[in-house]
């Protein structure tokens, strides 16, 4: 038997105005895309933006349903925006906010499972990692280089 440490690394920043100008536009940009979340269920709005290497921004929010499991979050809301229409435009950065109409969103909201999985096929498609930033709606900012840093043993095309 062989035990390993799995390990990632993680920038936190205390504040949105500690990120790089570019970065903080990007985020302001998911604050934007909150406001189309279609959250009725939840009242849990998430937005997010995501820069391409053509310097274009698609955005996403999540998209409740009366049938609960039909709806989608933000950020597979986003990225597959992103894929059906820039196909072969590389993802460079995905900025993530989450606000809730029940209580104040003071911890930064990493994206769920699904999501990261389905961020991690966009990486493998593209080859190249994306760097992701996540927060609530004030406070700290949590950025990863790679989705993989928050899905360690990911399921990928490979085992296929
Ligand atoms: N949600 C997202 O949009 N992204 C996540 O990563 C976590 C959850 C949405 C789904 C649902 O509409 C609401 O937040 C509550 O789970």
């Amino acid at each position: 038997m062989t035990e390993k440490q799995i390990s990632a690394s993680i920038k936190i920043f205390d504040s949105a105005s500690e990120l790089p100008e570019h970065i903080q536009t990007l985020m302001n940009q998911a604050v934007e895309a909150r406001n189309t979340a279609y959250a009725p269920y939840s009242k849990f709005k998430v937005g997010a933006a995501l820069s391409l290497e053509n310097g274009e921004v698609v955005r996403g929010s999540n998209q409740e349903n009366a049938s609960y499991p039909s709806g989608l979050c933000a950020e597979r809301t986003a990225i597959y925006a992103a894929g059906a229409n820039y196909p072969n435009q590389k993802i460079k950065v995905l900025a993530i906010s989450a606000t809730s109409e029940k209580h104040d969103v003071t911890e930064p909201i990493a994206p769920c499972g699904a999501c990261r999985q389905a961020i991690a096929e966009y990486e493998q498609k593209q080859d190249e990692p994306i760097q992701i930033y996540f927060t609530g709606i004030s406070g700290k900012v949590i950025c990863v280089e790679s989705l993989l840093d928050i899905l360690p043993l990911a399921f990928n095309n490979k085992f296929l």
